[in-house]
């Protein structure tokens, strides 16, 4: 396939345009002109038209399927993916049973890795994909199973972005506690406490913030930016 004119608009995947970060990544998007699709658990995402919603469960391989299928009935070629799904049960190993090791790692990493698998075939020259890493892949958390599961993301970008070049980029972002996002608003507040004082800036990144650099890196003038892990922390993690 041949590079996405830059007159045209790029069909643009946000995976987990549910969680409280989407809005901010999708109006990101369409700011630049995209068309903007999302997935969803329910089918349903708000502020997007049933006809740029796509039902998603990164747990079950044949929604996989379905909703690579119905990806490439919508659209004749996807230029951007985004991957902001995931999970963090915030419990420590001896809280965790087998079967929700096995389960976060599915929906943080291993679901995402092969729903893209079923999408590249759609992307075309000069694609992008960004995943969603986080601090605690970088350093370690009191989650061990969600900081090996982002760590993996990490992994994986660093893997996929020399196998897929040329012809696609793919990096990461990698947050620190988003301000007023469902992590923050399921951490006691005292938490949150420590999480602002051990931030250089004083103050935690906001959804706007992330989305703004998530959209950012897939500017043409971005270009030569493929395999890294971009940390939006305020310095929390030098
Ligand atoms: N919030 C933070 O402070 C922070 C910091 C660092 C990194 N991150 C990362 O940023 C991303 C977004 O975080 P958030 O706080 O905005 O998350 P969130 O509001 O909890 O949203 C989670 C998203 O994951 C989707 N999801 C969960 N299970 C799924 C499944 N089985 N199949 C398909 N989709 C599934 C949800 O879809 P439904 O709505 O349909 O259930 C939702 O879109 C995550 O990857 C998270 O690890 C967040």
């Amino acid at each position: 396939m041949t590079p996405l004119p830059h007159d045209l608009p790029r069909n643009t995947l946000v995976v987990g345009a549910s969680s409280s970060i989407g809005a901010a990544v999708v109006d990101a998007f369409a700011q630049r002109g995209d068309h903007v699709h999302g997935t969803g658990r329910t089918g349903v995402v708000p502020g997007l038209a049933p006809d740029r919603t796509l039902a998603l469960d990164l747990r079950d391989p044949a929604s996989l399927d379905a909703a690579a299928a119905a990806c490439a009935e919508r659209v004749a070629r996807l230029d951007v993916v985004v991957f902001l799904a995931g999970i963090l049960p915030g419990d420590s190993l001896d809280a965790y049973s087998d079967e929700q090791i096995a389960d976060v790692l599915t929906v943080n990493v291993g679901a995402q890795a092969a729903l893209l698998r079923r999408l590249l075939p759609l992307m075309g020259d000069g694609g992008q994909v960004v995943m969603t890493a986080s601090v605690s892949g970088e350093r370690g958390s009191f989650d061990p199973v969600y900081a090996a599961s982002k760590a993996a993301v990490i992994g994986l970008v660093k893997s996929l972005a020399t196998w897929l070049a040329p012809r696609i980029r793919v990096n990461a972002v990698s947050p620190a506690l988003i301000e007023d996002s469902t992590m923050y608003r399921d951490m006691a507040p005292e938490r949150r406490s420590v999480h602002r004082e051990r931030t250089p800036t004083g103050r935690l990144v906001t959804a706007q913030e992330v989305a703004g650099v998530i959209a950012g890196l897939c500017d043409p003038a971005w270009a030569g930016l493929n395999g890294q892990i971009i940390g939006v922390n305020g310095g929390a993690h030098v």
